[in-house]
C-alpha cells in the first residue's frame, strides 16, 4: 500500500531520514534502515573536512530545537567510505547524499567523486546558518540556484538530483521553478525556518555558540505545509515534504498539500527512530480504512477538494 517507485528508486515506504539527523555514520544510517525507514538522506557533506561552529550547537524549544551545527562534516573522501558501506542496504532503502558547496566547481565535484554509491544526491543549497557563499545564499536566489543545479545535471547524468528549498524567501515558487528549470528532477521543502535565536534568562547570553540557529520541528510544519502547497501548484516534479513530521497525521497533511515523499528530522530526537515504522503502520491503516489502495491517489488531494 505504501510501496512506490519514484526516481528510479524502489521504495517499501516514502519516510526518508532528513539530513543531518543520524545520517553521518554508516552504522547510524543503517540502524535507521532497519527501523523501517523507506530511504535515507546523509548528513550534508563538502569536499574538505568541516569542524562547524563550537558547541553548543543544539538547543531546545517550544515544538522543537534550534540548531547550528554548521554544516559540521569530515569531507568527501572519508565520507565516501561511509558510504560504501552502504552498499548492503540500498537494494531496500535507497540513499540519497545531501552535498553542499560555494561554486558549481565544488558541487559537480563532491558529485562526481560519490556517484557510484549514492541512488540520488540532494543539493543542499537552504541551510539558513551555512558561512557565507555557502546554503541559502544560494538558494535565496533564482539565477545562482539554476546555475548551479543545471552544471550538476550537466555533469552527472544518470544519478537523479534533488534540490533542497530554504523557506527564508518571498516567494519560494520562484526559486522551485528554477530549480526545475535547470533539471531537478525532484524539490525537497523545507530546510530550517529562521535563523532563530534562544537567549538564557539570567545570564543573558545567546545560548548557541554561532547565537543563531535554523529552526525545526513541529513548530515549523504549517510554514513547511504552505511551502509544498504552493509549490505543487508550479511544477511537475515530485516533492518531499519535511518540516516537523511527528504522526501520520502531520504526514497525511503534508501528502494532501502534495508532497509524493516524506523526510523526518527532529521528532526522531524526540520518538526514537521506531517513528518510521509507527507511522508506515498508521499510513497503512488509515488508507485501507478509507478505501484507498495506494498512497498515489492522495498526493495533491486539497488541490481537488
Ligand atoms: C540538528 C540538525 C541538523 C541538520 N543538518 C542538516 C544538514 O546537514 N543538511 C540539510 O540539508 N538539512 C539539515 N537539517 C534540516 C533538516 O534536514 C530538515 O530540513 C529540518 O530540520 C526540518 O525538518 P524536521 O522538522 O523534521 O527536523 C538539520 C536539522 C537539524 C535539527
Amino acid at each position: 500500500m505504501l510501496e512506490t517507485e519514484i526516481l528510479g528508486m524502489k521504495l517499501s515506504n516514502p519516510l526518508f531520514l532528513a539530513a543531518g539527523i543520524l545520517g553521518t555514520t554508516s552504522s547510524s544510517m543503517k540502524m535507521v534502515a532497519r527501523a523501517g525507514a523507506g530511504g535515507i538522506v546523509t548528513k550534508s557533506f563538502s569536499i574538505e573536512p568541516n569542524d562547524g561552529y563550537e558547541n553548543p550547537t543544539i538547543v531546545k524549544i517550544e515544538g522543537g530545537v534550534i540548531n547550528s551545527v554548521g554544516l559540521a562534516s569530515p569531507g568527501v573522501e572519508a565520507k565516501k567510505e561511509e558510504l560504501k558501506e552502504l552498499d548492503e542496504i540500498r537494494d531496500k532503502t535507497p540513499v540519497i547524499a545531501s552535498i553542499y558547496g560555494n561554486s558549481e566547481e565544488v558541487f559537480c565535484d563532491v558529485a562526481e567523486r560519490t556517484k557510484d554509491y549514492v541512488d540520488a544526491f540532494e543539493l543542499n543549497v537552504s541551510c539558513p546558518h551555512a558561512q557565507c557563499g555557502f546554503g541559502s545564499n544560494i538558494g535565496e536566489d533564482p539565477d545562482l540556484t539554476h546555475s548551479i543545479v543545471s552544471s550538476v545535471k550537466d555533469a552527472i547524468k544518470d544519478v537523479p538530483i534533488v534540490v533542497k528549498l530554504t523557506p527564508n524567501v518571498t516567494d519560494i515558487t520562484e526559486i522551485a521553478k528554477a530549480a526545475e528549470t535547470a533539471g531537478a528532477d525532484a524539490l525537497t521543502l523545507i530546510n530550517s525556518v529562521g535563523p532563530g535565536l534562544r537567549i538564557d534568562y539570567q545570564t543573558g547570553k545567546p545560548i548557541l555558540n554561532n547565537v543563531l540557529g535554523g529552526i525545526a520541528g513541529p513548530m515549523i510544519k504549517p510554514i513547511a505545509l504552505k511551502c509544498v502547497y504552493q509549490t505543487y501548484k508550479v511544477v511537475d516534479i515530485p516533492i518531499f515534504g519535511v518540516g516537523g513530521i511527528k504522526d501520520y497525521k502531520d504526514a497525511l497533511e503534508f501528502i494532501y498539500a502534495g508532497a509524493s515523499l516524506l523526510q523526518i528530522g527532529t521528532s526522531i530526537m524526540y520518538e526514537g527512530p521506531e517513528i518510521f515504522k509507527n507511522i508506515s503502520d498508521d499510513l497503512s491503516n488509515f488508507l485501507e480504512e478509507n478505501g484507498y489502495s495506494n498512497i498515489s491517489e492522495i498526493v495533491g488531494l486539497s488541490h481537488r477538494v
